[in-house]
Formats: C-alpha cells, sequence, structure tokens
C-alpha cells in the first residue's frame, strides 16, 4: 500500500460508479437559466452534464480538487469551501445538485439544505441521488472492489450496520481494509430515506418534490444497491403577517446592528462574556439561536474560544453579516417558530439563546430541544424578558410594531426550566436593553443552566 490520500483511495473505489448523466441533464434543462452548485463536487465527474451554465464545484477536500480534471472550455469555479458555509450570493443560482452519496457525508443535513435552499433563486431547481437506505443498500459481506490502479491499489470496504441517529440523520459505516489487512478508514455516512429527504426538502420551501428510482450504474452487486433520485423546486416560503414584520425590522437593521445594540445599552453579551469566560482556549460545540448579525461570536473571539459554532436566524440579511464574521462552521436562514431544526445527530457543549426567546411562541417545546441537543455535560446560556407591570399581555402583537412578544415572571421561567429538565446553574435579573419606545430598560432574566445536575 504506496502513501494514498484519502481522496485517491475514494478516487479508485468509486471510478466504478456511473451517475446517470442522463436524468441530471433532464432536469438541469427543465430549471432556469444560470448557474449551478455542485454540493460535494468531489472530482467534478458531472462537470461535463452543465457544458452551458457557470458552475461552481464546492469541495473542501484539497486532495479532491486535485484530481478535477474539466474540460478547459467549461466555465467553472471551484469553491474549496464546507458545503455548508459556502461563499455564493443568496437566490443567485439555478440548480443545486448533490450526487451520489454526498449529501449523506453532508451531517448536519439540515445545513447543507439549507444552503442550497438559500443560493437557490425562486424556482430554482434541487437535484438530489442517493443510495436508498430502506431497501437493504449494502451486500451483507460488505462491497468489494479490485482495482488495478498506478500504485496497484487493493483495498476492501465493509459496509456495518445502519443506523437511525436522528429525525434526519441516518448512518452508514465503512471500514476500509488495505492489501496487509490494516483497517485504515472509517467512514460514516448518512443517507435519510427519500420520503425523511423529502419532509425536510418542504421544510425549507421546496416544492414540486420527485422522488423516483435511479439508475446506479454499478458495477457491483446490481440489485441489492438501490439509488433514488430526488427532484424538488424552491418556492417562496409563507410567513405569517407577524412574522414578517418582525423579519422585516431585523432585514433592516441586519448592517447597522453593532450600533444598535451599543445604542441600547444591551447587556446580554457582556453577560455571555462573564459566563463562558471558564472556555477559554477550548474547542466546544456551540449553538447560537436566533444568532443575529453573529455578534457572539464578537466574545468567542475576545476569548479565544474556537469551538465549531453553528448559527440559526430567520433573517437573511442577518445570516449574510454573521458569515462575514468568518467564526461559524454553518448557519441557515430557520424561523424558529416555524419547527425546530432537526439536528440530533449533533449535540452542543453550549448552547446560546440570547435576545431570541421573547419571539419564541411555544416556549416550553424549545426548551425541551434545546436540552435534547445538548451533551451529558453541556450548558445553555439563555435571556428571558421579564413581565413588569406595564407590559402588554404575553403573545399579544404589539400594536406599535406589528409583532408578538412573549415575556415571563421570573416563578414561570424557573417553572418551565424544571418541566423541561434543565438545571439551573445560576439565574439573574438584570436590564436586557433600552426600549426607546417604552423610554426605560427592559428587564431581562439571565440564565445559565445544564443538562444534568451539578
Ligand atoms: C435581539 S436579536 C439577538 C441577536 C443576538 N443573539 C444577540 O444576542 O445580539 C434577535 C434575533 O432573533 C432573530 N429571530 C427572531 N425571531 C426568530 C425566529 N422565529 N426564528 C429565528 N430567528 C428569529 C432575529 O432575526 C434577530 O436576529
Amino acid at each position: 500500500m504506496k502513501n494514498l490520500s484519502f481522496a485517491q483511495v475514494l478516487y479508485y473505489l468509486t471510478s466504478d460508479l456511473k451517475f446517470d448523466f442522463d436524468a441530471i441533464k433532464n432536469f438541469s434543462d427543465q430549471c432556469p437559466p444560470g448557474s449551478v452548485v455542485d454540493f460535494g463536487a468531489g472530482y467534478g465527474r458531472t462537470a461535463s452534464v452543465h457544458n452551458n451554465r457557470k458552475q461552481f464545484l464546492v469541495e473542501n477536500c484539497k486532495d479532491m480538487i486535485n484530481l478535477i480534471n474539466a474540460p478547459t472550455e467549461l466555465d467553472i469555479e471551484i469553491k474549496e469551501e464546507h458545503a455548508h458555509n459556502i461563499s455564493i450570493p443568496s437566490n443567485s443560482v439555478s440548480l443545486c445538485t448533490f450526487c451520489w452519496a454526498t449529501l449523506g457525508e453532508l451531517r448536519p443535513l439540515v445545513f447543507a439544505i439549507g444552503e442550497a435552499a438559500r443560493v437557490l433563486k425562486k424556482g430554482g431547481g434541487l437535484y438530489t441521488v442517493m443510495l436508498n437506505s430502506e431497501t437493504n443498500t449494502m451486500p451483507e459481506k460488505g462491497l468489494r472492489w479490485k482495482h488495478s490502479s498506478p500504485t496497484s491499489f487493493t483495498a476492501s470496504i465493509t459496509t456495518l450496520p445502519y443506523s437511525e441517529i436522528g429525525q434526519y440523520e441516518y448512518q452508514t459505516q465503512m471500514k476500509v481494509r488495505n492489501t496487509e489487512g490494516d483497517d485504515f478508514y472509517i467512514i460514516k455516512q448518512a443517507f435519510p430515506p427519500a420520503n425523511v429527504l423529502a419532509e425536510l426538502l418542504k421544510e425549507f420551501g421546496f416544492n414540486q418534490i420527485k422522488i423516483s428510482d435511479a439508475q446506479s450504474g454499478l458495477s457491483f452487486d446490481k440489485d441489492k444497491t438501490k439509488l433514488y433520485q430526488i427532484t424538488a423546486i424552491k418556492e417562496s416560503e409563507e410567513v405569517s403577517a407577524d412574522q414578517k414584520a418582525l423579519k422585516n425590522i431585523y432585514n433592516s437593521i441586519a448592517s447597522r446592528y453593532d450600533s444598535v445594540v451599543l445604542d441600547g445599552k444591551y447587556q446580554g453579551l457582556e453577560w455571555l462574556k462573564r459566563k463562558i469566560k471558564p472556555f477559554e482556549g477550548s474547542y466546544p460545540m456551540v449553538l447560537d439561536l436566533g444568532c443575529g448579525n453573529g455578534i457572539s461570536s464578537n466574545v468567542f473571539k475576545e476569548l479565544n474560544i474556537h469551538g465549531s459554532i453553528y448559527g440559526i436566524d430567520f433573517s437573511e440579511e442577518m445570516i449574510l453579516k454573521a458569515r462575514e464574521k468568518n467564526y461559524y462552521k454553518g448557519l441557515i436562514a430557520y424561523d424558529l417558530n416555524k419547527r425546530f431544526p432537526i439536528i440530533e445527530s449533533l449535540e452542543f457543549d453550549m448552547v446560546l439563546a440570547l435576545g431570541v426567546l421573547e419571539f419564541v411562541s411555544d416556549i416550553d417545546k424549545m426548551l425541551k430541544n434545546i436540552r435534547n441537543i445538548l451533551t451529558l455535560a453541556g450548558e445553555a446560556f439563555l435571556t428571558f424578558e421579564l413581565t413588569t407591570e406595564d407590559s402588554l399581555p404575553s403573545g399579544q402583537v404589539i400594536p406599535t410594531h406589528e409583532y408578538t412578544k412573549y415575556h415571563y415572571t421570573k416563578e414561570e421561567i424557573v417553572n418551565k426550566l424544571s418541566h423541561s429538565n434543565l438545571h439551573i446553574i445560576e439565574i439573574e435579573e438584570g436590564p436586557g436593553y433600552f426600549s426607546p419606545t417604552l423610554k426605560k430598560d427592559v428587564p431581562y432574566l439571565y440564565v445559565h443552566v445544564s443538562r444534568r445536575t451539578l
């Protein structure tokens, strides 16, 4: 066994696989004119299908990129980036493709689908082809390829049992053994069943979802290895009037959000800085709910915390600004009131929900979701707006602003935390921010909780 890179191993192992180029071409022809993004483009095998479109090949493995050998006349731009976070403008692309096993490798799927939904313009198409995990995809004894490559490479792959690890997340493990009998790679892949993937696509505003069997073109185990193909069209999402009003406000202040925070004497970040100091120098997995323009990443930078930070916010403009901070591993524009994005395949050491829970309609469900995605030792940093004597009723649309806000008494919050099995480490009352409308500070309850009892 010579020193082959991971990419080269895959290259030799999969060079037998043939995509159904006609199916991709057919769908591509139905999509509006414009560019294509190929997520996890590998060594660019589908590139020649789209000979009339500008193509972005998104691939984060340098070795794979080195193997790209596309005809020079094609209009190709290689993006050496992770598919969870790509530097392509929103609503600008006509077709997104995830071919062969790509989508299975892009866990958590929500961030991959989220990026496709973001970059596609209305009417743009999504194409994917996946192993169908429901139909005993892998031969019992495992897949076995033998190849005589220039480096005389031989390897076998065993597929370990397939399991569901979350609502949208499934995994298959592969053990790669070289000729000397050494196991040297375990590849985890996730192939959700077609109907599950279709559900996820609907969550992100896709429609006209078509599922069909796909040609595997495999030279091994043709009968057992089934593929499915999904095509879908991006539609615009339905948003309720009050959610739309709030989203518009945040979209409009996204580019000046840092100064809004300063002017509003917002205290959330100072509190966060004090609380997360013990994480200094560490690499936690972090989920930032309602991440806004990514302002909390300033605190992480300052404290030299370099974890894998994922951010979610329903304002696309905020997400764009957060992207510019270059600190988030994945960012999605997603409405937390619609549904909590299922990211069960990931667990987080830290969840932040700062300045956002006052906009969440089902707070009990949200707290339970937060608890479920925390690691055993995981901690969450949450802020709640407190009820005051002159508060408008909680959950009512505020007439002057046309959006809904939720506030609670301290007792209500303590009760809710206890019902969702979140253990209070510390609770602090204090000013949240200065409201120019009310001309006074809005009181917050700052809550530091853990999943387990300390
Ligand atoms: C006050 S800002 C807080 C931003 C940041 N977490 C901070 O501490 O500065 C509230 C954020 O929540 C987002 N947000 C409000 N409702 C949301 C919802 N239903 N789903 C997702 N994000 C929402 C807004 O777009 C906005 O960026």
